[in-house]
């Protein structure tokens, strides 16, 4: 009874491993998830209190589908900061940035349609892109994401760009000027529409911001996703999407058939958050946690990896790539770590194209310092032994 489409929904490698290992101790560079011990869970629980017994009524009725106005007020601020033209009309509150992606395609792709992806890229956008059958053209990446050079001479008849410029989910890779400028005239010259997620955009350690590709080309059509789950927490379920008001007004109608509204209660909380002051030193604490972790990460890979496997050096977000010498099998890794208490994603996962059977990819934010070092050590040992048999 299925309709097609669902022939390319199929099950996330990752949810699978985070259930396979969630019962065992595992050290988990698996998951996508930040560190729990981080939410504001006082604040947030006091900010409730406060926003139920000033606005309760409010803050459980129906909503508009674009958003709750001060918040979407509030995100356009933050946008501007990030030198986007943004207006409160510029700004769709939605249900995490995930949504934001979900709309998009909903709204621009037909079945069939080619989608310009880096290799690899976010997997469960991989998977929105699969649910409206469509095609991709993969871009190559280096360290600096997206080589303009190597864009295609013809898009193929392509449609839309989905780019991951900072601190890329999986590679951690963050695009600089030159790059980001290349690429949005690309999307000019070709008329291209995007969509940049910009989930990680302030989880930075090192390095000064970079300007959202949406600011830098002139297409009418570009969609620009961020999001609280990674500088408040993920449960609330806040993000938004940023576009030309006649764009929102649009993707606001499908909003409106999919869930609604996002959460009436939430929003108010986040705005609330953000209204006392607590956003900023917030994202410090996750700043300096996560600093730390990825440099116990870097050092324990530094110290434990034998030649000719390579790493990249993440400027921010939360994942460190891996690239092994081809050959190795990644799956057999994976089995032999997890039977030490171990455990990582493959990064076939986040190939679009099936590419990718000698990279991994590790999250450096979810375990401690002293737990980093132990799973590093590890899979070090468990590298020297691979490759010195093969
Ligand atoms: C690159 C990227 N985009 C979007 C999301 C979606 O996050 P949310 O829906 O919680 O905003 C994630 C979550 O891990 C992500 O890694």
């Amino acid at each position: 009874m299925f309709a097609k489409r669902m022939q390319r929904v199929t099950p996330s490698a990752i949810m699978e491993l985070i259930k396979t290992t969630a019962a065992g101790d595992f050290i988990s560079f698996a998951s996508g998830l930040p560190d729990p011990a981080l939410f504001p869970v006082e604040l947030l629980r006091e900010i409730t209190d406060d926003v139920l017994a000033r606005d309760g009524r409010g803050a459980l009725q129906y909503g508009a589908a674009e958003g709750y106005a001060p918040l979407r007020e509030l995100v356009a601020g933050i946008l501007r900061h990030r030198s986007l033209e943004a207006t409160p009309e510029h700004v769709l509150i939605t249900t995490g940035s995930q949504q934001a992606i979900d709309l998009a395609a909903r709204a621009l792709l037909d079945p069939g349609d080619r989608v310009l992806i880096e290799t690899p890229s976010y997997l469960a956008a991989i998977q929105t892109f699969d649910s409206y059958e469509v095609q991709y053209q993969p871009l190559e990446t280096d360290a600096e994401g997206i080589v303009p050079e190597r864009l295609p001479e013809d898009p193929g008849g392509a449609k839309l760009l989905y780019v991951l410029p900072t601190f890329q989910n999986p590679t951690g890779h963050t695009m600089y000027r030159r790059g980001r400028e290349a690429v949005a005239a690309y999307v000019d010259r070709h008329g291209l529409a995007v969509l940049e997620d910009d989930a990680y955009h302030d989880l930075r350690y090192e390095g000064i911001p970079q300007p959202p590709i949406c600011a830098l080309t002139r297409s009418p059509w570009t969609i620009y996703t961020g999001t609280f789950s990674k500088v408040i927490a993920p449960g609330l379920r806040v993000g938004y999407l940023c576009a030309q008001p006649e764009l929102v007004a649009r993707l606001a109608q499908l909003k409106q058939i999919t869930d609604l509204h996002s959460g009436s209660l939430s929003q108010r909380v986040v705005h609330e958050y953000c209204v006392r002051g607590y956003l900023e030193p917030g994202i410090q604490l996750f700043r300096s946690t996560y600093t730390a972790r990825l440099t116990a990460m870097l050092e324990a890979l530094q110290a434990e990896m034998p030649d000719r496997v390579e790493w990249t050096r993440p400027e921010g977000g939360m994942f460190v790539w891996m690239m092994l010498p081809r050959g190795i099998d990644v799956d057999a890794l994976l089995r032999q770590a997890m039977e030490r208490g171990v455990v990582f994603v493959p990064g076939a996962t986040f190939h679009p194209d099936g590419r990718g059977q000698h990279t991994l990819r590790l999250n450096f934010v979810s375990a401690d310092e002293e737990r980093i070092r132990r799973g590093i050590a590890i899979l070090g040992e468990l590298l020297r032994g691979t490759i010195a048999g093969s």
